[in-house]
């Protein structure tokens, strides 16, 4: 099944935005970010020690949007496929959901394995 997260719109091109989809043990903490009009899903659990990637609110990425920088520790993702490129947990990567665009609705699996 899947969810809505949001409309597609309200994430403007180079922002990462998080939702929490789900409740008790299926409760998941999603990362959304567009990038060059596409938009890619992953678990906000940082394969290093599995926290969230960000200390405040949707502040996600470096400078130019190309990565997600955990905040605990310093990994460095891919937005693209959430490869971790450096920092403690290289060589990992983030957790990917499919994301669905359906009329302008941005949709994510909600029974993902985290
Ligand atoms: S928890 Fe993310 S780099 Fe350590």
């Amino acid at each position: 099944m899947n969810v809505f997260l949001c409309r597609a719109d309200e994430i403007s091109e180079g922002e990462a935005k998080s939702f929490i989809i789900g409740e008790g043990k299926g409760r998941r903490d999603v990362v959304v970010v567009r990038r060059n009009g596409n938009y890619h899903a992953y678990v906000n659990s940082c394969p290093h020690q599995l926290m969230p990637l960000e200390t405040f609110p949707d502040k996600f990425l470096n400078e130019d949007g190309s990565l997600f920088v955990c905040s605990t520790h310093g990994a460095r993702f891919r937005v693209e496929d959430g490869f971790c490129i450096s920092g403690p947990c290289e060589g990992k990567s983030l957790h990917a959901l499919t994301v669905a665009l359906d009329e302008g609705r941005l949709l994510v699996p909600l029974s993902s394995p985290a």
